[in-house]
């Protein structure tokens, strides 16, 4: 099967590139971060979205690119809803001339977080710009693609050159500086190589619809954050407890945006791992 994977040069790409068989052929694109052999493709230009994907001819897109910033699309509206909203509309069409099945990577943050714990099923009410962006990004595919999937992820971490949240602890904790880390902000971290997986399984077993592929956990930061120190064997009194409103960030933040992974785990008998497990798991391949 040929896949083409854009933000081939960001986290969930670049694991994306790690844990896929041999017998796929995969196509990885980057807009100013060439990585190995990732090829050019600004998605925000719909006639070189056009022409590479018409010439690739791929099976399947895997659209991982963004803008991942939270705080910053609330500065650049435009510029995250042309990155995250419009262009997932240019490789919906794109796909669609093709004949290909597009996958598109999406977020907990779709949710206000007020329940936690959130089926597919359930509704969103997304809060601030990136969330509104990402999740105009979910309409746009279903408005131009026939053969779509969106699978939702959160707290993405894993090895990669530019830090995620679970590398800069690991960093700072080595480093023996203290953090601050909040208690009232509960999500399921994932590990991208997990989600990676699932979601070479949504393709091959040619699914469609919304899957939640997130970390099997509703945890709160700092736990998650003294997991993280259990795993790496690291000091978990350089970890301070605090709350949201002594941590002031621009873009609002669902209080409990976890994700119910019940879906996936039935429907393709796939697993999504704990913490633990993916932690461990990342400790393992150091
Ligand atoms: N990180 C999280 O905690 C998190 C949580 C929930 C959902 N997600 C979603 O998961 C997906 C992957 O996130 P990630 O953390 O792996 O992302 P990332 O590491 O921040 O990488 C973002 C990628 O998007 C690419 N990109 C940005 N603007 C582009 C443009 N105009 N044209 C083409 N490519 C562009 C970047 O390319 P260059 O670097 O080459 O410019 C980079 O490869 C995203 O859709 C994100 O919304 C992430």
């Amino acid at each position: 099967m040929k896949f083409f994977i854009t933000g081939g040069s960001g986290l969930l790409g670049g694991r994306i590139a790690t844990v896929a068989d041999d017998e796929h052929e995969l196509i990885l694109s980057h807009n100013s971060n060439p990585t190995g052999n990732t090829v050019k493709c600004d998605i925000t230009n719909e006639d070189e979205v056009k022409k590479i994907i018409s010439k690739e001819n791929p099976d399947v897109i895997i659209h991982c690119a963004a803008m991942t910033n939270v705080d910053l699309c609330e500065d650049e509206v435009d510029k995250a809803y042309k990155i995250n909203g419009d262009a997932t509309g240019y490789l919906a069409k794109a796909a669609e001339g093709v004949n290909a099945k597009m996958i598109y990577v999406s977020t907990d943050f779709v949710f206000d977080g007020k329940k936690g714990n959130y089926k597919e099923t359930d509704k969103v009410n997304p809060l601030g710009i990136y969330a509104k962006s990402k999740y105009d990004g979910e309409v746009q595919l279903q408005r131009y693609s026939s053969d779509w999937a969106i699978a939702r992820v959160s707290v993405l971490y894993g090895w990669h050159e530019r830090l995620n949240f679970t590398t800069w602890v690991i960093d700072e904790l080595r480093n023996d500086n203290e953090i601050n880390i909040v208690t009232d902000q509960i999500n399921s971290p994932t590990l991208a190589d997990n989600a990676a997986e699932a979601m070479f399984e949504i393709a091959l077993q040619d699914k469609n619809g919304i899957y939640h592929t997130a970390g099997n956990d509703l945890i709160s930061r700092y736990d998650f954050t003294r997991e993280i120190a259990e795993v790496f064997d690291l000091d978990e009194t350089l970890i301070n407890p605090i709350t949201s409103d002594k941590f002031v960030q621009k873009a609002p933040r669902p209080r409990d945006s976890s994700l119910n992974v019940s879906k996936i785990e039935k429907e393709l008998n796939f697993k999504m791992e704990t913490c633990k497990e993916s932690l461990e798991r990342m400790h393992d391949c150091e």
